[in-house]
């Protein structure tokens, strides 16, 4: 699959279930276009669609699958209107026969067309678990954000989920090269979780095959995932992107970047049972907070993606007041 690097595509993973993806993805979404940018979400869950429940819609008309399986040829006829202005939704193919699991060309239409959607910011809300589907879909994305929870096994997920992403990258870049391919299977397949080591990993394919270490040390220095905790109730929950930040740079040698945090508030809950999405972002409550310093962030943050033609300028973004001196 060819790379895709534009500013606007970012995707929301993070392997285990209820940590908040959908939540997280809903409110960055809100906040960005309370920034003034406009968004469509994209519910990149595949056979377990539900963001469209979330910003209020029952029964919609027009779902992914109208796209994958050719019954409509553009993918903006697709989007629906939500109850949040400027925030436009591709609600997820739902349990339909081959929708749920798209072949690797439908995959390619889908990601080529995510990318000329006529919008400042297209953000993929994914589904649990590392299914080749999430993997490709967060990997072809250039801004990828793991959300988890302060609990240890929404770290280890988190981690197993960035590594998964990570090897099935690197997997695809180097597809012809079998030694290396060879290596990278029998790491995934058989080593341990949390203490494989790509130090390790990097010295066998230098012996293997020397020609091509350089470049996978390349694609990895390269390979960007921005870090979000989610539900944070104490300290102890904030230091939880930094454990794996750390890890990563450890054992996979993987650059990671803290985005943000979003407090734990109970107003999540009633804002997804009540279907009333803009509970998410009130003034007064936890979580806007959260959500819009991280959307000031990914603001920031687009310009400088590889490929970045960054996104329409609005007031709030337009040229930092720069203090001329003069010289004395
Ligand atoms: N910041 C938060 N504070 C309190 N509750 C939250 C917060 N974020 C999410 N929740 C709660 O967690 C539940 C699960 O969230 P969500 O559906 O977004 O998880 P998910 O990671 O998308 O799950 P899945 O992998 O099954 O799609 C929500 O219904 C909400 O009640
Ligand atoms: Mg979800």
């Amino acid at each position: 699959m060819t790379a895709f690097s534009h500013f606007k595509l970012w995707s929301i993973g993070g392997g285990k279930g209820g940590v908040g993806k959908s939540v997280f993805t809903l409110g960055l979404g809100i906040a960005l276009a309370r920034l003034g940018k406009r968004v469509i979400l994209v519910d990149g869950d595949l056979g377990g669609a539900n963001l469209h429940t979330m910003v209020g819609l029952r029964y919609p008309p027009h779902t992914l699958e109208d796209f994958l399986l050719k019954k409509a040829p553009r993918l903006q006829d697709l989007v629906l209107d939500t109850p949040i202005a400027g925030v436009g939704l591709l609600c997820g193919a739902d349990d339909m026969l081959g929708a749920a699991n798209p072949t690797y060309f439908q995959k390619i239409r889908l990601l080529r067309e995510l990318e000329t959607l006529p919008v400042d910011f297209v953000l993929i809300d994914l589904g649990a678990g590392t299914s080749f589907n999430t993997l490709d879909l967060f990997n072809h994305s250039p801004g990828r954000i793991a959300v988890f929870t302060g609990l240890s096994t929404s770290l280890q997920n988190a981690y197993g989920f960035i590594k998964c992403a990570l090897f099935r990258k690197l997997s695809r870049e180097f597809s012809r090269q079998i030694e290396v391919l060879q290596l990278l299977y029998e790491e995934s397949a058989f080593g341990d979780r949390t203490t494989a080591c790509m130090d390790d990993l990097l010295k066998k394919i230098r012996r293997a095959a020397p020609e091509q270490w350089f470049r996978l040390a390349k694609v990895i220095k390269s390979y960007q995932v921005y870090l979000v905790t989610n539900m944070v109730k104490n300290d102890q929950d904030m230091m939880s992107a930094e454990i794996i930040r750390s890890v990563c740079e450890d054992f996979l040698n993987l650059h990671t970047e803290v985005l943000g945090h979003v407090l734990h508030d109970p107003i999540a809950e009633v804002a997804i049972n009540q279907m009333v999405p803009s509970l998410l972002y009130e003034r007064q409550n936890r979580l806007a907070t959260g959500f819009t310093s991280i959307a000031k962030r990914i603001l920031r943050l687009s310009r400088r993606l590889p490929g970045s033609k960054g996104p329409a300028r609005k007031e709030e973004e337009q040229a930092p007041v720069v203090e001329v001196r003069r010289e004395a």
